[in-house]
């Protein structure tokens, strides 16, 4: 068994990409996992572009577990950052994976946490703009 963090996972380890919180989020997801006990919360902030299409201008996570579930949190968010809601909501495990280099198979579960905070998240700013 592969027990190695690439270069990638260990460079958001040390330094998490947009770590925190978002005050008066647009939309905000937690999830967990009921194996390993981690958990995970997304915020977004979406504003409107020029073609009316909803894009998240801004987004913070925050986690609590292990380094992987740190790694694929920190590294989601740059890849859904500035992106529209369309274009997040593709964004698979094996993006979050890809864009870390790799994961150890053990560790896959947490990319999966990841992804589902912010496809959570979406769905949260969705279920807002209905009741309005
Ligand atoms: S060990 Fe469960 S999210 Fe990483």
């Amino acid at each position: 068994m592969d027990l190695t963090y690439t270069k990638e996972v260990l460079k958001h380890l040390k330094s998490p990409k947009n770590m925190g919180k978002i005050k008066n989020p647009d939309g905000e997801g937690m999830v967990g996992n009921r194996v390993c006990g981690d958990i995970m919360k997304m915020y977004l902030k979406i504003i409107k572009n020029e073609k009316g299409e909803e894009i998240i201008s801004d987004i913070k996570f925050q986690t609590l577990g292990c380094g992987a579930a740190i790694a694929t949190s920190s590294v989601l968010t740059t890849l859904a950052k500035g992106k529209t809601i369309k274009e997040a909501l593709k964004i698979s495990k094996d993006d979050i994976i890809q864009a870390l280099g790799g994961l150890p198979a053990i560790k896959v579960h947490c990319s999966i946490l990841a992804d589902e905070a912010l496809k959570k998240a979406v769905e949260n700013y969705c279920s807002t703009l209905k009741q309005h």
